[in-house]
Formats: structure tokens, C-alpha cells, sequence
């Protein structure tokens, strides 16, 4: 039986994520970022993390060029960010320049204040549908002790609050 596009994406709303940015640098120098919430760990010998990028997107074929990119975890002050990002502010035109970064050991863009980042290099690329699920081995990392997530859930923003039990 076909299951109604409405209501698979009306299932998954109800999967709440945080949210990162995919940043990844070609070998001429070019940058590309774009907000994603697929991400998730894989495995710890070695470390791997995956993400899910949609075939139509121009950074799904940057990231088919390019041998390394970064998972920017942000936190719950990042809304804009995560807007940007996204494509939902198309004001601004060059993204990294609006909000800055500094370079990761690969190359990969690491955005200021994240939550955490992970730098990886390609380790496997598998064909989904009309997505490709790419996996990175981490080469280096940095999660922070002290901020809250953003969470996306339900198609709205929102960040996580620790339950009292
Ligand atoms: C909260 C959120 C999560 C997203 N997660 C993903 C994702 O995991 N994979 C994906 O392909 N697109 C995802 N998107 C959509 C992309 O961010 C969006 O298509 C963006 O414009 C891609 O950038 P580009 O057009 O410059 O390639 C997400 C969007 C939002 C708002």
C-alpha cells in the first residue's frame, strides 16, 4: 500500500532532533555549509558519524567532490544560524561571511560558539533514494559542558528541558 507523502512527513515531525550544519571545503578552496538534522553516531572503532543529504541539493554535489566536512552542533541561541543555513533567509547571500568561522585540521569550517563540532573525512558514501547517506570517520572533535541544544520538533524551534524525575 502507498503511503501518503503528507503523512510520512507527518510522522517524522514527530521526531524531534538537534540541529547542525554541515560545512565541508572542496581541495580548491571552495566552502559550502547547510543545515541539516540527520545526523547521527555510528561507531566508535572506528569513529563514525553519518549524514543524509538530498541528491537535489547543489551541497549534496560539493560534498560528492570533497574528501572531508564538519558537523556543527548548535545550540539553542542559534536559530538564525540554523535559518541561514537552511536557505530560509535568502537576504543573506554569503552565509559563512555573515556569520563567521575558523578552519577545522581537514579544512572543513567551523562556525563560532557551536555546541560541539566533529571533523571527518569521507570514509563511505551509500546511495538512498533520493538522498545519499554520507559517512565520515572523525579525525578531531569538541563538544562544550555548558549550553543548551537547539531542538527541532514539529517544524518549530525550540531547545530541550531536562525532565524533574
Ligand atoms: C531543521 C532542518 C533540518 C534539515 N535537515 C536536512 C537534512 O538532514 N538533509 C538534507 O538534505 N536537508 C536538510 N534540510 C534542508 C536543507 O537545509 C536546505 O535544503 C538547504 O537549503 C540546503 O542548502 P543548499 O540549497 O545551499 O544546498 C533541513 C532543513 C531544516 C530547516
Amino acid at each position: 500500500m502507498a503511503i501518503d507523502p503528507q503523512l510520512f512527513k507527518q510522522a517524522m515531525s514527530q521526531w524531534a532532533s538537534g540541529v547542525t550544519i554541515i560545512t565541508t571545503r572542496l581541495p580548491d578552496g571552495e566552502i559550502k555549509g547547510m543545515t541539516a538534522s540527520s545526523f547521527t553516531s555510528v561507531s566508535m572503532n572506528p569513529y563514525l558519524i553519518l549524514i543524509c543529504v538530498a541528491k537535489k541539493l547543489y551541497t549534496h554535489e560539493v560534498l560528492l567532490h570533497s574528501d572531508v566536512f564538519a558537523v556543527n552542533i548548535l545550540n539553542s541561541a542559534q536559530i538564525e544560524i540554523a535559518q541561514i543555513f537552511a536557505g530560509m533567509r535568502p537576504d543573506i547571500t554569503d552565509r559563512f561571511a555573515h556569520v563567521g568561522y575558523t578552519t577545522a585540521d581537514t579544512g572543513a569550517p567551523i562556525l563560532p560558539d557551536v555546541s560541539g563540532w566533529l571533523d571527518c573525512r569521507k570514509y563511505q558514501t551509500i546511495d538512498a533514494g533520493d538522498h545519499t547517506i554520507f559517512i565520515g570517520e572523525v579525525v578531531s572533535a569538541y563538544g562544550a559542558t555548558d549550553k543548551a541544544p537547539l531542538v527541532y520538533f514539529n517544524r518549530q524551534w525550540g531547545s530541550f528541558m531536562p525532565s524533574s524525575s
